[in-house]
């Protein structure tokens, strides 16, 4: 098959570890026989370096002219200090919407073999991690009004955060049909104790879930579920919830599972296009040290072969190499226990190449 991939390379310490996950592409296409080409694509720091600004509109759309885009992470110290529609995040944040992402996937899966990476106490990792954020991704307040003003005298800002039933319906549903694949069920999370989204939001779900009558629905505040998602993480199974707090409770859910290095994610709107990128941040500060673990960032491409171009196959093979790697004791330092051989980026590159076959 001949696929056209977008790839945004990233900063900080983001291109080593997307330079791992295209050595692995390049070996499914040698395995399987596709053909892939790579378009680099500038975004982030490195497009405020090159052009001026995070997402230039012809970067956008090269990226709308692939079949899917793959990206490492962008940010760092070095353009901290611009204003907020000059940072290297609101280039992630156009590419999100300009590709109509809405529906955002972070699994949350504790490998058996970093059971000891967990900070979780045993018994609780023991009983199994093994949930889905399905987090809102181009709506509520990273898209509403923002705005930084004087009144009486004195510095105000506003963050509004907008949700219409239309946006809610469609992550909904995605929230359902990835539970009836799944272990069945789905819980919403909100503060609808507080928030009238929240309450549009139950009151959506509750519309649609006859529909899907082999699903549990249930509805969580989101402090609670920040607590119960260390307190036993086995009672989920499929979250939903709107972008910020999902963005908050991922991170969180990596942090159980050993290391935020481990966790990909994918990001679809209503077509097969779809980008994918690790969870995590740019790491600039160890940047060019060779020690990032390129783990999430190669379980990407897989959700990529698996998600955008239906290749299952493909990607188990990716899938199954990272857990032979594992088992075989090769650690990066993130997720690095005693007794384990301690490797970089490139060595765990290799080692995951190595363990690459049909
Ligand atoms: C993420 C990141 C982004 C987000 C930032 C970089 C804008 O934290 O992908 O989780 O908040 O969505
Ligand atoms: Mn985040």
């Amino acid at each position: 098959m001949e696929k056209k991939i977008g790839v945004i390379r990233g900063d900080g310490s983001s291109p080593e570890i997307v330079l791992e996950a295209l050595r692995v592409l390049q070996k499914i296409e040698s395995l399987f026989s596709h053909h892939f080409t790579f378009e680099e694509i500038a975004m982030g720091g490195a497009a405020i370096d090159k052009y001026g600004e995070p997402l230039p509109q012809h970067e956008l759309e090269k990226c709308l002219a692939c079949d899917s885009v793959l990206l490492g992470a962008i940010g760092g110290p070095k353009w901290e200090g611009l204003p907020g529609e000059k940072r290297p995040e609101k280039g992630l944040l156009k590419l999100r919407a300009g590709m109509k992402l809405y529906s955002n996937n972070r699994p949350a899966t504790l490998w058996p073999q970093l059971a000891d990476a967990s900070p979780l106490k045993k018994e609780i990792a023991d009983k199994g991690i093994d949930f889905v954020v399905v987090r809102e991704l181009i709506g509520g307040v990273y898209f509403g009004e923002h705005k930084t003003f004087i009144e009486d005298q004195e510095e105000k800002a506003v963050d509004t955060m907008p949700y219409s039933w239309h946006e809610i319906e469609r992550i909904g549903r995605i929230g359902f049909e990835m539970a009836q694949k799944r272990r069945k069920k789905l819980c919403l999370v909100d503060k609808a104790n507080v928030l009238d989204t929240s309450r549009l939001w139950r009151k959506v779900l509750q519309s649609i879930k006859e529909d899907y009558p082999d699903v549990e629905y249930s509805e969580m505040f989101v402090d609670n579920c920040a607590m119960q998602i260390c307190k036993d993480p086995s009672q989920f199974d499929v979250i939903v919830t709107e972008n910020m707090f999902g963005d908050i409770l991922s991170d969180e859910a990596s942090q159980i599972t050993g290391s935020i290095g481990m966790i990909p994610s994918s990001s679809l709107g209503d077509g097969t296009r779809g980008l994918y990128e690790p969870i995590h941040g740019s790491a600039p500060d160890i940047a060019g040290m060779d020690i990032v673990n390129p783990i999430a960032c190669i379980l990407s491409a897989a959700m990529m072969l698996r998600y955008s171009f239906d290749m299952e196959k493909e990607a188990l093979c990716i899938e199954q190499a990272v857990h032979r790697v594992l088992d075989a004791g090769y650690r990066t330092q993130d997720i690095y226990t005693e007794g384990m051989k301690k490797v970089g980026t490139k060595a765990m590159g290799d080692a995951i190449l190595e363990a690459m076959h049909v």
